[in-house]
């Protein structure tokens, strides 16, 4: 295969959804669909409880590395599939963000019963902000659920994004029997499932036109698709591939991955229409795949729980070029050479050796502690530098110090290594310099840094929640940090630039604060402050 035919034929996505939507079931019949698994089951079982953090801890200790953090690979009618797997509730943290920036797009999965959930928002929006693709699959459909009207009036008035059913549900609510194609006007009815969903469904497909159709279908099942497909080209939105691209319009899909209802379809239309790799914004000017040189970019680092070894690896994403076997590249950031040796590669739970890899492309390598989530590594002469990621807002606080007083210098450089890995956002408190306070997206990210000061440095924590829930950085052009009103319920600390930020108990009380301070700018990130 060419070099430009490999770019060409990769497709890089990450599936984001609220806990329960059927994630881990999805992910495993896209497995199953593209043949990297036989029978269902298998990826599910990675799915253990992980709500203690010994738990958790055993679980990466005896697998070597975090099961949130593999990439799972197949190939599917000519297609290089890449599914960045986005850890589910228990592990949500900052690197669940983190990974979307190595996605070229998205797949939404949303419950047919539960609609927009709280996490599928949140994923969303970084998603949005991205501006990659994000595609729709209504999860469940087996079971009873919302009206798939309603669910499309819900993605648009909560997410913003105007959706364009691509095919459409053929049955009464909770019996639905098969679906229907738009573009094609086919119709698909899929046999029951006896298996709950470990083998590949068979099907009839076929024209909607063929009177078999009629024939099989309710009298009032194949009225109300009539009907419901009427409405939906009159006044539904016209389909806009621009649009897709952009992420302003979201391709609909219904299905039911337990089932594997609707699965197939799903995947080779999505495969179809999701983007190859696509260029990279650095600050020196935009990136192209199809160059020459090899770029990627670190969007994860994985440190090996096991204390006696405390090798990491970092996960990076390829932009452009091609990846060889111990290539020599630059690191940007400290600007040494780093031979990259022992690239690996995942599928579910096991590793193998890379010799090449192209865009779109996730590798892991060991690392010694040189590389930083977000830095760059290029192979050419001309210096690349893409762009920093942003920071996103942290909702959990906590006060933290070492409960030995005499370990302070170890703590120190633990915190200090630990946020530049990414593990947590760290804050200076302005009024109390024996205490730090750190910043997290998820409860996760307390428990690791807890875990990892102890094992890794020999510091054991005390730590005490706050009762904060938002972040705001602010500025202003001509007041100090001291004239703020109304502030006494809220924290003032600095981030790791020696920005300031308040700490703040809910979005009420930061919206009060901001009223009450007009000569200020308050922002949700720092990404945000003017310069
Ligand atoms: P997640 O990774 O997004 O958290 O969800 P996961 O796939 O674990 O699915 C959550 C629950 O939803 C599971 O049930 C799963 O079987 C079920 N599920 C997933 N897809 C479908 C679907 O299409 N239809 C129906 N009816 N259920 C679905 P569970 O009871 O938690 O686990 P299990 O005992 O079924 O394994």
């Amino acid at each position: 295969m060419s070099f430009l035919d490999a770019i060409n034929s990769r497709r890089t996505f990450a599936i984001i959804s609220h806990p329960d939507a059927g994630k881990t079931t999805l992910t495993e019949k896209l497995l199953l669909y593209g043949g990297a698994i036989h029978l269902a089951g298998s990826v599910k079982a990675r799915k253990t409880t992980k709500h203690a953090v010994s738990d958790w801890m055993e679980i990466e200790k005896q697998r070597g590395i975090s099961v949130t953090s593999s990439v799972l690979q197949f190939d599917y009618n000519g297609h290089h599939v890449n599914i960045l797997d986005t850890p589910g509730h228990q592990d949500f943290s900052e690197d669940t963000y983190r990974t979307l920036m190595a996605a070229d797009s998205a797949v939404m999965l949303i419950d047919v019963a539960k609609g927009v959930e709280a996490q599928t928002k949140k994923l969303f929006k970084v998603c949005k902000e991205r501006h990659i693709p994000i595609f729709t699959f209504i999860n469940k459909i087996d079971h009873f659920g919302r009206n798939p009207f309603d669910l499309m009036d819900e993605i648009e008035s909560i997410l913003g994004i105007h959706a364009y059913p691509i095919n459409w549900p053929i049955g009464l609510n909770g019996n639905y029997q098969g679906i229907y194609d738009r573009a094609t006007a086919s119709i698909e009815l899929f046999e029951k499932d006896t298996t709950h969903g470990q083998r590949k469904l068979a099907s009839t497909k076929g024209s909607a036109a063929d009177p078999i159709f009629k024939e099989l279908l309710d009298e009032e099942v194949h009225q109300g698709l009539i009907d419901d497909i009427e409405l939906l080209d009159m006044a539904g939105d016209s389909f806009d591939m621009e649009k897709v691209k952009k992420g302003e319009l979201t391709p609909l899909f219904f299905g039911s991955a337990m089932t594997n209802f609707g699965v197939k379809p799903f995947l080779e239309s999505f495969l179809s229409m999701a983007p190859k790799p696509q260029p990279r914004h650095a600050l020196e000017g935009d990136v192209m795949p199809e160059s020459e040189e090899f770029t990627s970019f670190v969007f994860k680092i994985q440190a090996n729980m096991n204390p006696h070894h405390h090798d990491r690896i970092v996960f990076m994403r390829i932009c452009s070029g091609m990846f060889q076997k111990n290539m020599t590249v630059t690191h940007r950031q400290s600007g040494k050479s780093i031979r990259l040796t022992q690239p690996q590669q995942f599928l579910a739970t096991e590793r193998t050796l890379v010799e090449n890899a192209y865009p779109g492309d996730i590798i892991g390598v060991f690392d010694t502690g040189t590389l930083g989530v977000g830095d760059t590594l290029y192979s050419g002469k001309k210096k690349v530098t893409f762009k920093d990621f942003p920071t996103f807002p942290p909702e959990l606080f906590s006060r933290i110090r070492a409960k030995d007083s005499m370990k302070k210098k170890q703590f120190l450089k633990g915190m200090t290594q630990l946020a530049q890995e990414g593990a947590v956002q760290i804050y200076e408190n302005l009024a109390s310099m024996d205490s730090y306070i750190v910043g997290a997206v998820g409860q996760l990210q307390f428990e690791v840094l807890s875990y990892r000061l102890e094992h890794e440095y020999g510091v054991i924590l005390e730590m005490n929640p706050l009762p904060y829930t938002v972040a705001r950085w602010f500025t202003s052009i001509d007041h100090d940090y001291t004239e703020l009103k109304n502030v006494d319920s809220a924290m003032l600390v600095k981030d790791h630039k020696q920005r300031l930020v308040l700490l703040i108990t809910n979005e009420w009380q930061s919206n009060w604060i901001a009223e009450r301070n007009p000569n200020f700018i308050f922002c949700a990130s720092p990404d945000e402050l003017p310069e």
